[in-house]
């Protein structure tokens, strides 16, 4: 499904609430949570439902898609340290019951494979939000990624590299490989939430929608599964017949 929205606000206001709805029917409900730009102003919009209507989070389960290697926890840079920043210092969230892959972790296929374990102990995910890379990608699973991949050690682009460059001092300074949830693994969530905002996006979406399901163009692969929303705005809506 696709859902248009006029601008970036309304995405994040409906995904919001569409999150803030299933976490209040089912208090425990385990969440898979994306990093970037994209999810930004819907996490906003999650704390301020927390301090205006007591969204409860104490038990809620979080998993998120992606980490850099080689970035501590406390990195301004790592994916932990968005979490903490954009959601989890904010929200009576456990944070024991959240879950980023560790980029220091010393054994990367002990952790994949434990990461795995850990949501499918957790009952797997009933909504994944992922946001989308200008090439298609989704968390960093880049174009080739298999359908059926899943969490594992991966190297990134030098599209993605230099698109992230813009949150580091310098393009040098961002990690060349990443962990991350794989296709498969994304795949197996009840329900998938896509944002993407801005006419930077709008190819993607278009290719994503209307192009062939092929790892390619990994969001394609996305068609695959039976509940998956794209929630964006007018300018990156897909501009093609
Ligand atoms: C983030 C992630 C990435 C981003 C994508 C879009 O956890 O997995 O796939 O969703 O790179 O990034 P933004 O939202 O910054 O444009």
């Amino acid at each position: 499904r696709l859902t248009v929205v006029p601008s970036a606000g309304d995405v994040a206001d409906q995904v919001a609430r569409r999150i803030a709805a299933a976490i209040t029917s089912n208090p425990k409900l385990v969440l898979g949570l994306a990093t970037g730009s994209s999810p930004v102003a819907t996490y906003q919009r999650l704390i301020q439902l927390h301090r205006d209507e007591a969204l409860d989070f104490s038990q809620l389960t979080t998993f998120n898609l992606d980490e850099y290697i080689g970035l501590a926890s406390d990195h301004p840079q790592s994916f932990r340290h968005f979490m903490q920043q954009q959601l989890f210092d904010h929200v009576n969230i456990d944070l024991a019951n959240t879950h980023v892959p560790d980029g220091q972790c010393l054994d990367i296929e002990k952790h994949v494979a434990e990461y795995e374990s850990a949501i499918a102990t957790a009952g797997g995910i009933a909504i994944q939000l992922l946001g989308i890379g200008s090439n298609g990608h989704i968390a960093f699973n880049e174009p080739g990624s298999a359908a059926d991949s899943r969490t594992r050690q991966v190297s990134l682009t030098g599209q993605t590299i230099r698109a992230n460059s813009r949150f580091f001092d310098s393009v040098d300074d961002v990690p060349r490989t990443a962990i991350t949830m794989g296709i498969g693994t994304i795949m197996e969530a009840d329900q998938i939430i896509l944002i993407a905002t801005g006419d930077v996006k709008a190819d993607a979406i278009g290719d994503a929608m209307l192009g062939p399901v092929s790892p390619d163009c990994p969001a394609s692969l996305l068609r695959m599964h039976n509940d998956v929303t794209f929630f964006v705005d007018e300018s990156a809506s897909p501009k093609r017949d």
